[in-house]
């Protein structure tokens, strides 16, 4: 198996990643803009690079045969300082793959889509609905991927992660959790998948409460073993008191700086 390239290694996934996939005999080659805090798993090194640099990202990916792509502005940020990481950096790992006939695995989020309503149940073709600068910058990537493929014939998956910490600590998560080992397993499926095209996962444990539907976890030959309803006596029934945070998949990120002067229509395609 060729190398594997990992962006934002030394951020919070990067460091439950490198780890995981290292104890499984993979060679990765780690890269961040900050260092790398832990001591390097076996058969790995770790480059430090900014995702602005593409002469560097190049370097990195040579020889590679998958980038895992997590690097870059993980939270809602001004738009200022989300488009060198998320949308030039984005353009530097694609141009990386496409070099190194690597297949990429992004790191998306459901915040591209997080403005359909939380009683919908969302196919992976829905309308891309971003709640966020951030959330537009994952829209634009999984874009990207369908370029690459369909233009230059790199692959790549794109998994639409809900929420990835150790345990779901909102009622929110109850349905967008993603478990540390689900996450793994995830991604080492869709790094060792024989074919893959352009793909989108929704990156979530098996939680009934899940606001996700169909998606192309076939081609990967994955299926989550976790779930979140095992925490939801921990977590409780606290809703937010904000109408628009709990109106909205997207949560907080969707009432974040909300300006509009009355609710939105219930119909989403209503001009009124
Ligand atoms: N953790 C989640 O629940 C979650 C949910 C949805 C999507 N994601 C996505 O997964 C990825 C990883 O998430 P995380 O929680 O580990 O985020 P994180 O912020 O902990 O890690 C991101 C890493 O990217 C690095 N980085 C930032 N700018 C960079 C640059 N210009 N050049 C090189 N490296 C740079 C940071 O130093 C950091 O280590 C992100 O792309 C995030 O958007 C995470």
């Amino acid at each position: 198996m060729k190398p594997v390239l990992l962006t934002g290694a030394s951020g919070n996934l990067g460091r439950v990643l490198a780890p995981a996939l290292a104890a499984q005999g993979w060679a990765l080659r780690l890269t961040d803009i900050a260092a790398f805090p832990d001591p390097l798993p076996p058969a790995a090194s770790f480059i430090r690079a900014d995702l602005a640099d593409g002469g560097a990202i190049a370097q990195l990916a040579e020889g590679c045969g998958a980038i895992l792509h997590f690097g870059g502005v993980s939270v809602d940020r001004p738009y200022a300082e989300v488009a060198s990481p998320n949308l030039d950096g984005l353009h530097h790992i694609y141009e990386a793959a496409r070099r190194a006939g690597a297949r990429v695995v992004f790191a998306s989020s459901n915040h591209g889509i997080g403005f359909h309503e939380r009683t919908e149940t969302l196919d992976a073709d829905c309308a891309f609905r971003p709640d966020s600068y951030y959330g537009l910058s994952k829209a634009f990537g999984e874009l990207m991927g369908r370029l690459y493929w369909d233009k230059h014939g790199v692959e790549n998956v794109n998994l639409r992660i809900g929420s990835c910490l150790p345990r779901p600590v909102n009622a929110r998560m109850l349905s967008t959790w993603l478990s540390h080992g689900d996450l793994t397993r995830l991604v080492a499926a869709a790094v060792t998948a024989p074919r893959t095209g352009h793909c989108v996962i929704w990156a979530c444990s098996a939680n009934p409460a899940s606001f996700w539907g169909r998606d192309h976890r076939d081609r990967l030959g994955w299926a989550p073993l976790d779930t979140a309803e095992s925490f939801r006596a921990e977590v409780g029934p606290v809703v937010c008191a904000d109408p628009v945070e709990e109106r909205y998949q997207g949560g907080g990120y969707a009432s974040a700086d909300y300006s509009r002067t009355r609710p939105a229509p219930r119909d989403a395609f209503s001009l009124d």
